[in-house]
């Protein structure tokens, strides 16, 4: 039996999760509401306040997994891409918990874990896993990636966003309406009520799979700029609409894209990972893709969308089976390429 404790702190959730055999037992997360106040994550703060978190959650998962640390066969912990500070605090913890009870130490990266999130089973029987290979759309606050994934170890970014990542895209627009941070979920809410086809906003044509979200965002503030002059109460009179044409926009180009990487290589086994997979309208989008083109989709669980131990849990777990294991000297890095 393999067990692994998978601990998470590249930015502001203290999270740790326990994977026995491929079964997740506990996911435990703790967000920080310190940063609401200012509009983003301030690093410093993300850092003390995982300080205080992390002993408690890695406690509270190991209760809620019903094990004890003994039984723990390995520690697994987001190495990087992150914040440093805060990738310093988990690092830490898993060396000391790996010297302590002397058990290996794997270290994940973070975007690898998005992409194998869909392969955590919530129970034995759980056969909805990818097959590979598989194409996987990550959009999250800080990426937007097609990612060819032919094995657990082997991952090809073949597009990314060349500027602003998608959730980027729609925290910005959110800010400039005022409709505070993290914007998109609010976003996704209003557009409900909204009229998609309402505003056109400008629409990139890149090369290739990649893409670009700097020219939405500067459209969407000129239409604001111009109409605020004309009528002080636009965006309040505006609001579902203004949320339900930027989300159509912001979905048109990472669909687009991710079509026709699917068509040109054949593959019809897509998944989508990160923070923006939360997202209603992308989720519809990707139902109607399964409908329209044939399509075997993989969107995962809202738990596992967001950053969570559960994923590094599982890529630690994936890491065990081929003994890759990391030396005691092993620091965090804050930017990477997969
Ligand atoms: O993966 P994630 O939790 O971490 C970062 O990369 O920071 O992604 C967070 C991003 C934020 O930009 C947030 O606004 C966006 O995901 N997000 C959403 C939704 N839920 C979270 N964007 C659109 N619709 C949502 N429902």
């Amino acid at each position: 039996m393999i067990t692994i404790l998978g601990i998470e702190s590249s930015c502001d959730d203290t999270a740790a999760a326990v994977i026995q055999d491929e079964v997740l037992l506990s996911n435990v997360i703790s967000s920080q509401k310190v940063h609401e106040s200012y509009g983003g994550v301030v690093p410093e703060l993300a850092s003390r306040a995982h300080q205080q978190n992390i002993i408690p959650v890695v406690d509270q998962a190991l209760k809620k997994a019903g094990v004890s640390k003994e039984d723990i066969t390995a520690v697994a912990f987001t190495r990087g891409p992150g914040l440093m500070g805060s990738l310093l605090v988990g690092t830490s913890f898993a060396k000391g918990f790996s010297t302590a009870m002397n058990v290996p130490m794997i270290e994940v990266n973070h975007l690898h874990a998005h992409v194998l999130a869909h392969f955590i089973k919530e129970s034995k029987d759980d056969d909805n896993q990818p097959k590979y290979p598989f194409l996987c759309l990550l959009v999250s606050g800080g990426n937007s990636q097609i990612i060819l994934v032919k094995a657990y170890n082997e991952m090809e970014i073949i597009g990314q966003t060349i500027d602003d990542a998608a959730g980027e895209a729609f925290d910005k627009c959110a800010k400039v309406m005022g409709l505070g941070y993290p914007g998109g979920p609010v976003v996704d809410r209003l557009a409900k009520e909204g009229d998609p086809t309402k505003f056109k906003f400008n629409k990139p044509h890149l090369q290739g799979y990649d893409y670009s979200f700097s020219g939405l965002k500067t459209s969407f503030l000129y239409l604001l700029r111009d109409e605020l002059k004309k009528d002080a109460g636009f965006i309040e009179k505006n609001k579902a609409d203004l949320c339900a044409s930027l989300q159509k926009t912001i979905i048109d180009v990472l669909m687009e894209a991710l079509r026709r990487a699917a068509k040109d290589l054949g593959i019809k086994e897509v998944a989508v990972a990160g923070g923006v997979s939360a997202n209603s309208g992308l989720r519809a989008a990707f139902e109607d893709h399964a409908k329209r083109y044939g399509w075997k989709i993989h969107i995962p669980p809202f738990g596992y969308t967001t950053d969570n131990a559960a994923m590094i849990a599982m890529t630690g777990y994936f890491k065990y089976q081929d003994k890759e294991f990391c030396e005691m000297d092993a620091a965090p890095f804050s930017r990477v390429v997969m």
